[in-house]
C-alpha cells in the first residue's frame, strides 16, 4: 500500500466551485482593472464582483471561491479601502473556503515593501478558520528586494502584477494566473472568446 500523504484539508471538495466571488480595492483603478480583466476570463462563474470600499463582509463567506485583489500604499500599507474592510471580517469563518489573490505593485518604486499589502492581507485572511489557498505565483521575472508577499523562496501567495512598470505583462499575467486557478479548482479550461476579451 503507497504511503498517501493526509490531505491538509479533508473539508475542501475539491469539485469546481460553484460560486465565485471577487473582491478588490482600489486607490487610482489599476487593481479594479485587474478584477475586471479576470472577472471577464471567468464570465458567469462570477457570482459577485465588489469593491470593498462598499462590499458587506459578510458577503465572503458566501462563496466557494474567494478572489482577492489588492495594491500596496504608503511603503508597505494595505490600500486603504482594505485597511479599513479588513477587520471588519474577523467574526467570519472560511473554513471550507478557497482562497485566490492577486495584486498591483511597483518594483521599481517600492523594491524594498513590494506587493506587501498582498501578504498582509493573506495574514488576515488566513486566519478566519483555514481556507485553502491556490493560485500562488512564481517570482521568475520580477525585480525586487524583499515583500511580504512571499509563499516561499520562489513563490507570492498569489499574482504578483507591476502596471506602473509592465503594463505590456498584466494581460498574460493574467491569462496564464486564471488558468493556473482553473486547474487547481478543477473548473473548466477559459474558453477562447474569453481569452480574447481579457487581452
Ligand atoms: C505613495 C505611493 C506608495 C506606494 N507604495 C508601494 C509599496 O510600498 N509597494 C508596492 O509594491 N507598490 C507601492 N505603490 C505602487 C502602487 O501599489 C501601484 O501604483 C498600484 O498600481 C496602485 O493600484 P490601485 O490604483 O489599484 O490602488 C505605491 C504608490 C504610491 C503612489
Amino acid at each position: 500500500m503507497p504511503n498517501v500523504p493526509a490531505d491538509p484539508h479533508p473539508q475542501h471538495a475539491r469539485t469546481a466551485p460553484a460560486s465565485i466571488g471577487i473582491f478588490y480595492g482600489s486607490t487610482t483603478g489599476t487593481t479594479q482593472l485587474a478584477a475586471t480583466k479576470i472577472r471577464e476570463q471567468l464570465g458567469t462563474l462570477v457570482t459577485q464582483f465588489e469593491n470593498v470600499r462598499k462590499a458587506d463582509p459578510a458577503d465572503l463567506a458566501t462563496h466557494d471561491l474567494l478572489l482577492l485583489g489588492i495594491s500596496t500604499w504608503n511603503i508597505g500599507d494595505m490600500q486603504d479601502d482594505w485597511f479599513d474592510f479588513l477587520p471588519r471580517t474577523e467574526h467570519l469563518d472560511l473554513t471550507g473556503t478557497t482562497v485566490a489573490l492577486f495584486a498591483m505593485g511597483d518594483a521599481y518604486g517600492y523594491p524594498y515593501t513590494f506587493l506587501d499589502a498582498m501578504g498582509k492581507l493573506w495574514t488576515g485572511i488566513r486566519n478566519l478558520g483555514s481556507p485553502r489557498l491556490v493560485g500562488t505565483w512564481p517570482i521568475t521575472g520580477y525585480d525586487f528586494d524583499e515583500s511580504l508577499a512571499m509563499h516561499d523562496d520562489d513563490h507570492f501567495v498569489g499574482l504578483g502584477l507591476d502596471h506602473d512598470n509592465h503594463p505590456e505583462l498584466t494581460d498574460e499575467r493574467i491569462t496564464r494566473w486564471v488558468d493556473k486557478i482553473r486547474q487547481e479548482t478543477s473548473l473548466s479550461p477559459t474558453p477562447t472568446h474569453a481569452r480574447n476579451l481579457a487581452s
